[in-house]
């Protein structure tokens, strides 16, 4: 994600999204098991950029765990992300943004943890309730060049897919075994994020047209080069049902965890609606490019050598970011953003 607080500024798509999954989560904080009384209650938030969208959901938890336990009960908020995450923002955010749930609340305790969520990152059986937004659909790595696309779903090398799909198939068991080893016995963890639906749509197709046009172009032009283009790759996955819910077949439990709700979500576009109202198509496109530099550009530019040459990274931000807004201008289409919900339970001991 691009740091100095841009994710925050630019994920009001991911954030109108939320609704249904903190309603589970709000549900999963009124039935969930708690810890004897000695010990504070663990909410873990994994994949939390630099907060911004984290509030909502932590603050209906907690405001449902004060009605069960008191205002004194001591509960903490651990907000984890890659070593390379804007922290600063999230502290920033969690201290003075309007809706933090840390304001009023003297008992409750933020921290952050920056390690991979496909490793333990949290001490065993600690966590309670577990929340995961807009963060899985990112493998551990890129498996495989893309040779004719940035995004899998758009690509047609075949021997690619399969290498994306398993490397997805990987992480997922990956990311669960870690989170059974994290969660309490009783423990939730609810996961909301970017997925296939079940006609195998990934969504965002005029936008990642724009992109890669947009890149080709910046080839021909001579701004980038051909090596350059030819690393970019975006590894991020949707996953189908099938593929979500494969480590739970046939209802088995999957590394001592279930899956007790699995739904999935369109996504609502609301620079569309904007556009509706307004008929401001230059708004449109400035709005979608800049939700994609605020997730994507960085991992794009990642790409750019030589890497320290921060002039050409940030005059390449800039290009694309002005390049995408312009083509999706001139031509707007409704975005579809198909998402998946799951609920994960790790049963009581
Ligand atoms: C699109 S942001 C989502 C932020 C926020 N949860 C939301 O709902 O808007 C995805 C986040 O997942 C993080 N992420 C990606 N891979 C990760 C990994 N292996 N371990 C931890 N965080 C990861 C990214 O660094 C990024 O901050």
């Amino acid at each position: 994600m691009e740091g100095g607080g841009t994710y925050n500024r630019s994920s009001g798509v991911q954030a109108s999204d939320l609704d249904r999954a903190i309603a589970a989560f709000t549900q999963a904080a009124r039935e969930v098991p708690l810890p004897p009384s000695a010990e504070p209650v663990l909410l873990a938030d994994y994949g939390s950029s630099q907060g911004r969208n984290s509030l909502r959901p932590m603050k209906a938890a907690i405001e449902m765990l004060r009605t069960r336990l008191g205002p004194e009960r001591p509960l903490c908020v651990t907000h984890t992300d890659l070593p390379g995450n804007d922290f600063a923002t999230l502290f920033e955010t969690l201290a003075q943004d309007a809706d933090s749930y840390l304001a009023g609340d003297a008992a409750v305790f933020a921290s952050a943890v920056g390690r991979s969520f496909y490793q333990r990152i949290l001490p065993p059986a600690s966590v309670s309730l577990g929340w995961s937004s807009w963060a899985v659909q990112w493998l551990s790595r890129a498996p495989a060049p893309l040779p004719d696309h940035v995004q899998v779903a758009c690509s047609n090398d075949m021997a690619a897919k399969q290498a994306f799909a398993r490397q997805a198939a990987e992480d997922w068991r990956d990311f669960l075994a870690a989170r059974s080893f994290e969660l309490r016995p009783g423990g939730r963890l609810v996961v909301l994020t970017m997925a296939r639906d079940d006609s195998g749509e990934f969504g965002y197709r005029s936008l990642l047209q724009a992109l890669v046009d947009e890149l080709r172009d910046m080839v021909a032009a001579g701004f980038l080069r051909a090596d350059e283009w030819a690393r970019m790759t975006i590894p991020t996955v949707g996953r189908n049902r099938d593929e979500w819910l494969a480590p739970f077949a046939s209802g088995a439990s999957f590394e001592g965890l279930s899956a007790v709700h699995f739904e999935q979500v369109e996504g609502h576009d609301r620079f569309w609606a904007q556009l509706q109202a307004d008929a401001d198509t230059r708004a449109f496109g400035a709005n979608w490019a800049a939700f994609s530099r605020a997730s994507v550009f960085p991992t794009l530019a990642a790409a750019l050598e030589p890497a320290s040459d921060e002039g050409r990274r940030s005059a390449f931000m800039d290009r694309l970011e002005a390049g995408v807004a312009g083509r999706l201008a001139a031509a707007p289409e409704r975005m579809r953003i198909p998402l998946a919900l799951l609920v994960i339970a790790k049963p009581q001991a």
